[in-house]
């Protein structure tokens, strides 16, 4: 006990000389994965395989991937709409690049989705489908096909699956549907075929649903349809073992620490609901909307770490989390900016790197949460 107290307190003293803001971080500095490891947590990040993109393609990416990272996941490729290009058709090309380059570079793979239970999501041709005469069975069929034809293809290679994506109407906490579902006979029914499924082809995976409900305020109902999501998979007997927890997190201004305590009893509750059935925690999508602070980049930057900090703190207080993942580590290429932009227009910062794979204080901040958290149970 007293060697692991020394221990921890040496690596936290040794991270705490942060890494500059915004230095370049030579692979001799330890990683964001290596700070992990020491407590038990693993660090990744998203990548994709457009050359352009976040991609190890682009050498500036792939350098950061290597001095961070010890899991991948893809940002698009394993998705239905990139794999599945027409009914009797799959693409593996691009997810397979990626799967190669992680096995050159010894890290883990974590599986992106095999369901994403939202019409958008789902390739065209299967919200056109006539899936005929019986559409149960030929629905239920072309679902069981594709899980087993993907899991099969990657074997052990990948131990985690973010087997359903987004099941839960925010709004309304009700289950989305798809036509896929609706010839199934229903979401539940659909969502259990497809862990019932992983389960079978992939025994030796870990199985996670994963959601966006965050612990910012407005995300009751969602929590609330997400709860009653994993109770039903008890009930029935499916087997799901973890939460994927996006944590797409959003600040709400300069004071990070007044959002966190008031954010924070509320979302103890709900995680504390989700580990007493007995699941595992993952975060499986970090990155930071910099929503109500300065445009100053400063300020904003540190703002952010803060709020992630604290963030942090709290998810990996649960040694049910051992996945830390980040939803891509350099703004140029987040999702974020695209989708929402700023009210003055500023471009986002949502990432640990800066759009010219500088180092910034979110960077820091997870080094010195993961560094601070916890050992993991053996
Ligand atoms: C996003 C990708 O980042 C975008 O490139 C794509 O256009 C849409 O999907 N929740 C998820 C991820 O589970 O798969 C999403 O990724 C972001 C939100």
């Amino acid at each position: 006990m007293i060697h692991e107290i020394t221990r921890r307190e040496s690596l936290a003293g040794a991270l705490a000389v942060p890494i500059a803001p915004y230095a370049t971080v030579s692979s001799d500095e330890a990683g964001l994965d290596a700070a992990g490891r020491r407590s038990g947590l693993r660090f990744g990040s998203a990548l994709s395989a457009w050359a352009h993109g976040a991609s190890m393609d682009n050498p500036a990416y792939a350098a950061l991937l290597q001095v961070d990272c010890g899991l991948l996941v893809a940002e698009n490729e394993m998705k239905w709409q990139h794999l599945r290009p027409a009914p009797g058709q799959f693409d593996f090309a691009a997810f397979d690049r990626i799967m190669a380059w992680a096995a050159q570079h010894r890290m883990a793979v974590r599986g992106h989705n095999l369901l994403w239970q939202r019409r958008k999501w789902m390739p065209t041709w299967l919200e056109r489908y006539d899936f005929g005469a019986r559409p149960a069975k030929s629905a239920g069929e072309i679902l069981v096909n594709h899980i087993t034809t993907v899991t099969r293809r990657y074997g052990k290679r990948i131990a985690s699956y973010d087997v359903v994506n987004e099941a839960v109407t925010p709004e309304t906490g009700a289950l989305e549907e798809t036509a896929l579902s609706h010839a199934l006979g229903g979401t539940e029914a659909t969502l259990d075929l497809a862990f019932r499924t992983a389960h079978e082809q992939a025994p030796h995976a870990e199985l996670v649903y994963n959601d966006y409900m965050s612990w910012e305020p407005g995300n009751a109902a969602h929590r609330a349809g997400v709860l009653r999501l994993l109770e039903g998979f008890r009930r029935r007997g499916v087997p799901v073992h973890g939460l994927g927890v996006q944590s797409h997190i959003v600040t709400a201004g300069l004071d990070t620490g007044g959002s966190a305590r008031s954010y924070e009893r509320d979302w103890r509750h709900f995680l504390d609901a989700v580990t007493g059935m007995g699941y595992r925690l993952l975060i499986t999508e970090l990155d930071v909307r910099d929503n109500g602070l300065p445009a100053d980049i400063v300020v904003r930057d540190r703002g952010v770490a803060e709020y992630a900090r604290r963030y942090l703190d709290v998810m990996l207080s649960y040694p049910q989390l051992r996945d830390v993942v980040a939803w891509g580590l350099c703004d140029r290429f987040s999702w974020i900016g695209p989708v929402e932009r700023r009210a003055d227009k500023a471009a986002r910062r949502p990432c640990p790197y800066d759009a010219d794979y500088r180092a910034k204080p979110l960077r820091a901040a997870i080094a010195q949460a993961l560094a601070a958290a916890p050992p993991r149970p053996a």
